[in-house]
C-alpha cells in the first residue's frame, strides 16, 4: 500500500516551485524565440555582411559600402550605404539568408521595416520572399523619401506560400545614395500580436507549463568568456536600434557548425523578459554578473574596489522593474510601455561562480541590495558540482551568510537522478532554501553531442523531481536546462524544447516538467510505503500534494522498473469526494524512445478517468512510467 495522509500538511508548495530557465543558447533567442527573420539586420556581426549576399552587378548598376561611425555611435556603429548608378529593377541587390533560412507561412502578413536616409529622392526598393526552389512567394516595394536625417520606414505584404527556408531579396532601382540600417522583417503572428515580438508557438509552450518563474538571461552568457562580453542589462533596454549587440558566448564552443555567426541583438532584452514573464503568470528571476567572468574559461574577475558599477546595475535593475515612474529607471520602463511595476521579488547574483572570490563579491552585493531593498530575495550560486569540494565550501559559506536561496546545478547521468531522490531529505528545514536551477539527465555524458532527450532521461528526472516535491519545505524553485534548441543551430544537448523555423515540439522531459508544474498543488503531504518515503525501493518513487484550490489530492508515482506493478493507494485524513479519479500516464516501453519534429508526441501524457470503489484505490503502475493521480477529496 501507498498511504497518503491528506490531512497533515507538511509545508506549502511555493508558487515558484516549477519554472523555466531561459538562455540564448542553441538559437534560443536570436534565430529562435525572438521572431526577427533578418540575420545581421544592422551589420554589426563579426563580418559586417554576414548573412547578406550581394546580387547582380556591383559595378555597372551600383555598389555597397558599410560605414562605421565607431565611437560616435557606439551602440550601433555600422550602416549600409547603397550607391545606385542607374540600377535597373532586379539587377542590383542584396539577399538575406535568415538564421537557418526564414520560416514563412502562406497567407500571413510580414512587416518589413528599415531605418534610412537619402539626400535626394532616387532609389526604389523591391522586396521579394524567395522559397527553396527560387520561386517568389511574396513581394512588395518601398519608396524611401528624401530625408537628410535618419527615419524609419515600413511596409507590409502577404506571403502566398509556406516555406521553411525562405530568403529575402532586396533589389534597388534608380540613382543616388541611400543609407540603410536595422533592416527587419517580422511575421504578423507574434506572441500577443506585438510588433517586433516573440514567436508565439515557442512562448505558448512555456505558457502551457504554467511556470512559477522565468529565470533569464542565463547561464554562462551572464558571465561571458571575459568581462567585456558579459551580459549587461542596461544595453538591452530602450529603443531596439540603440541596443548594443555582442557576439554570443555560445557561438563556436561545442558547435557542430563553428561559424561565428551567433550574436545577441538584444531585441529580446530585459523589458521583454519581464513582459513575457508577466504574460505567462511567472515571477521574473533575472541573474546578474557578480564581477566574475566564466570560471570554466578564465579566472578574470573585477577588482573588489571596482565592483561598484556591477552592484549599481543590480540596484538600478530593481528600480527598472519596480520603481516609481518618477525614478530614472522606472521612467524608462514606463516609456517602453509598462508604467506599472513588474513586481520583481527575486534577483540572482552570479551564475555557476565559486571560490572565495565569489563569496567576497557576493557579500558586497548582498549588503547593498538588503540595505536598499530588504524584501528582495537574493539567489546565490553554488557552482556546478553538487557533491564536490567547491560545492561543500560554498554551501557552508553561503549558509553562514544567511543566503535566501542557493542555486544548485546538476547535469548528470540518469543513474545519478535515480539515486538522488532523497538528496534533500537531510537538508536543514530552517536554513537557506534551494533553487534547483539547472538540471538535465545526460544520456551519454555531460557536454556531449550524443546526448538525447530519450525516455530514460525523462523518467530518471521524474523520479528525482518526486524528491524535490517531497522536500518542498526546502526546495522552492526548480528548472530544467537548457530550455530551447534549434535543430539546425544547437551547441548543447539535451534540451527541453526543440524547434525548426516553423515547428516546435516538447521532449519527453518537457512533459515530465509540465506534469509536475500543472499538478503543483498547494501543500506537500506524505506518501509512505511501509512507513517510509518512496525513494527508489522496488524502483518506485512517489510524492504527494494537496491542491486546496481544486479540492484534490495529487499523487505522482514513478515506476522505473521494467515490469508493471500493482499498488493500493490509501487516502487517510480526508474523505474521497465521489468515485471518479483522474489519471495521467507518461510512459514508453523503450527507454531509448525520443520525440521529434515528425513524431512530436511519440511520448506524451495519456489522460483517463477511473471509477473506484471502497477506500483503497488499486492501480497498476505500468513499467517505466510516471503516473499522476488526482483524487477529489473533501
Ligand atoms: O545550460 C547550459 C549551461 O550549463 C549554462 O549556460 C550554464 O549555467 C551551465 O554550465
Amino acid at each position: 500500500d501507498i498511504v497518503v495522509n491528506a490531512a497533515k500538511k507538511i509545508a506549502p508548495v511555493q508558487s515558484t516551485m516549477w519554472g523555466v530557465f531561459f538562455e540564448d543558447i542553441n538559437l534560443g533567442a536570436d534565430g529562435g524565440m525572438y521572431a526577427e527573420l533578418v540575420k545581421n539586420r544592422s551589420f554589426e556581426f563579426y563580418k559586417p555582411l554576414m548573412g547578406w549576399t550581394p546580387q547582380g552587378s556591383q559595378v555597372k548598376e551600383g555598389s555597397f559600402l558599410v560605414l562605421n561611425r565607431g565611437f560616435a555611435q557606439e551602440a550601433n556603429p555600422r550602416f549600409l550605404r547603397v550607391l545606385a548608378a542607374g540600377a535597373e529593377k532586379g539587377k542590383f541587390g542584396l539577399s538575406n539568408e535568415g538564421f537557418r533560412g526564414m520560416g514563412i507561412k502562406a497567407g500571413l502578413r510580414y512587416d518589413f521595416s528599415v531605418w534610412y536616409r537619402q539626400p535626394e529622392k532616387g532609389v526604389t526598393m523591391y522586396l521579394e520572399l524567395i522559397d527553396e526552389k527560387g520561386g517568389v512567394i511574396g513581394s512588395t516595394s518601398f519608396v524611401p523619401d528624401q530625408s537628410a536625417d535618419w527615419k524609419k520606414g515600413s511596409v507590409s505584404f502577404t506571403s502566398n506560400a509556406t516555406s521553411p527556408k525562405a530568403k529575402l531579396n532586396i533589389w534597388f532601382e534608380g540613382n543616388g545614395q541611400l543609407d540603410l540600417d536595422m533592416i527587419s522583417l517580422f511575421p504578423e503572428d507574434t506572441w500577443k500580436g506585438r510588433k517586433g515580438g516573440l514567436r508565439a508557438d515557442m512562448v505558448q509552450m512555456l505558457a502551457d507549463m504554467k511556470p512559477g518563474f522565468v529565470r533569464f538571461p542565463g547561464g554562462c552568457i551572464v558571465e561571458g568568456h571575459d568581462l567585456t562580453v558579459r551580459y549587461q542589462w542596461k544595453k538591452t533596454v530602450g529603443p531596439v536600434e540603440q541596443r548594443q549587440q555582442i557576439i554570443n558566448r555560445w557561438n563556436a564552443e561545442f558547435a557542430h557548425r563553428p561559424t561565428p555567426d551567433y550574436f545577441q541583438t538584444f531585441g529580446l532584452g530585459f523589458f521583454e523578459y519581464f513582459q513575457m514573464s508577466e504574460d505567462i503568470g511567472a515571477e521574473p528571476l533575472p541573474i546578474l554578473n557578480c564581477g566574475m567572468a566564466c570560471q570554466f574559461n578564465t579566472a578574470e574577475v573585477v577588482p573588489l574596489d571596482q565592483l561598484e558599477p556591477y552592484v549599481q546595475d543590480a540596484l538600478d535593475l530593481i528600480e527598472f522593474a519596480n520603481g516609481e515612474v518618477s525614478t530614472k529607471w522606472g521612467k524608462l520602463r514606463a516609456e517602453m510601455g509598462h508604467p506599472a511595476p513588474f513586481n520583481l521579488k527575486y534577483i540572482g547574483v552570479g551564475n555557476e561562480n565559486w571560490g572565495p572570490q565569489y563569496v567576497e563579491r557576493l557579500k558586497v552585493f548582498t549588503k547593498a541590495i538588503r540595505e536598499k531593498y530588504p524584501s528582495i530575495k537574493i539567489v546565490n550560486s553554488s557552482g556546478t558540482d553538487p557533491e564536490g569540494e567547491r560545492f561543500e565550501f560554498l554551501n557552508k559559506e553561503l549558509r553562514k551568510m544567511g543566503a535566501d536561496i542557493i542555486d544548485e546545478h546538476y547535469y548528470r547521468r540518469p543513474e545519478w537522478f535515480l539515486g538522488n531522490a532523497a538528496r534533500y531529505d537531510s537538508y536543514d528545514r530552517n536554513g537557506s532554501k534551494v533553487f534547483a536551477g539547472e538540471y538535465a539527465a545526460q544520456s551519454d555524458r555531460t557536454v556531449s553531442i550524443h546526448n538525447r532527450n530519450n525516455w530514460l532521461t525523462a523518467m530518471a528526472e521524474a523520479a528525482f523531481l518526486t524528491g524535490l516535491e517531497r522536500n518542498a519545505e526546502v526546495v522552492h524553485m526548480a528548472s530544467y536546462a537548457p530550455l530551447f534548441a534549434h535543430v539546425e543551430g544547437w551547441q548543447w544537448t539535451p534540451d527541453l524544447i526543440w524547434v525548426d523555423n516553423l515547428r516546435v515540439y516538447g521532449t519527453p522531459n518537457y512533459y515530465v516538467q509540465k506534469l509536475f508544474s500543472v499538478n503543483k498543488g498547494t501543500h506537500v503531504v506524505s506518501a509512505l510505503s511501509g512507513g517510509k518515503a518512496l525513494t527508489g525501493q522496488d524502483s518506485l518513487y512517489a510524492s504527494s500534494v494537496l491542491d486546496e484550490n481544486a479540492g484534490e489530492l495529487v499523487l505522482k508515482i514513478v515506476n522505473a522498473s521494467g515490469a508493471g506493478v500493482n499498488r493500493n493507494i490509501v487516502v487517510d485524513g480526508l474523505k474521497r469526494n465521489g468515485n471518479v479519479i483522474k489519471l495521467v500516464v507518461l510512459k514508453s516501453a523503450q527507454l531509448e524512445q525520443v520525440n521529434s519534429l515528425d513524431q512530436p508526441k511519440a511520448i506524451a501524457p495519456a489522460e483517463s478517468a477511473l471509477q473506484v470503489k471502497g477506500k483503497k484505490i488499486s492501480l497498476n503502475l505500468a513499467s517505466h512510467s510516471l503516473t499522476v493521480i488526482r483524487v477529489p477529496v473533501k
